[in-house]
């Protein structure tokens, strides 16, 4: 089943998380329109301002590959809420389909679903 693949697939990119600084590891797993899985984790850096979000590091080794069309993304995170993409993250899921579904989970059952539209509504635009 595609979810239950993405699902597991962000689970486990979550395990290779560079996050020694905030202690806070997320894994994130992008599925193209034809089928193929991204994976990603967050990378931080000494200097704070150079971290990347799993979200991200997913859409770059994807857009790499020559993929640029995504239906879904699944976000996973250890926390007692629900780890939801920061604005950054947003508006670069955003620039490749405002309809993409976004699903958060944490690894304690909890659960949110959204697009990306309904994450970042009155977005930024270069075209309007
Ligand atoms: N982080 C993500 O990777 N994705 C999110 O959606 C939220 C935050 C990372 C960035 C940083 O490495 C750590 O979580 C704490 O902010």
């Amino acid at each position: 089943m595609k979810e239950e693949g993405l699902i597991g697939a962000a689970i486990e990119a979550r395990l290779k998380a560079y996050a020694p600084h905030s202690k806070f590891k997320v894994g994130a797993a992008l599925l193209t329109e034809d089928g193929r899985i991204f994976t990603g984790c967050n990378v931080e850096n000494s200097s704070y301002g150079l971290s990347i979000c799993a979200e991200r590091v997913a859409v770059v080794k994807a857009v790499s590959e020559g993929c640029t069309r995504f239906t879904d993304l699944v976000l996973v995170a250890d926390c007692e809420g629900i780890c939801t993409p920061c604005g950054a993250c947003r508006q670069v899921l955003f620039e490749f389909n405002q309809n993409m579904n976004i699903t958060m989970l944490n690894l304690r059952g909890g659960k949110l679903e959204a697009t990306v539209r309904e994450l970042l509504p009155e977005a930024f635009e270069l075209d309007h």
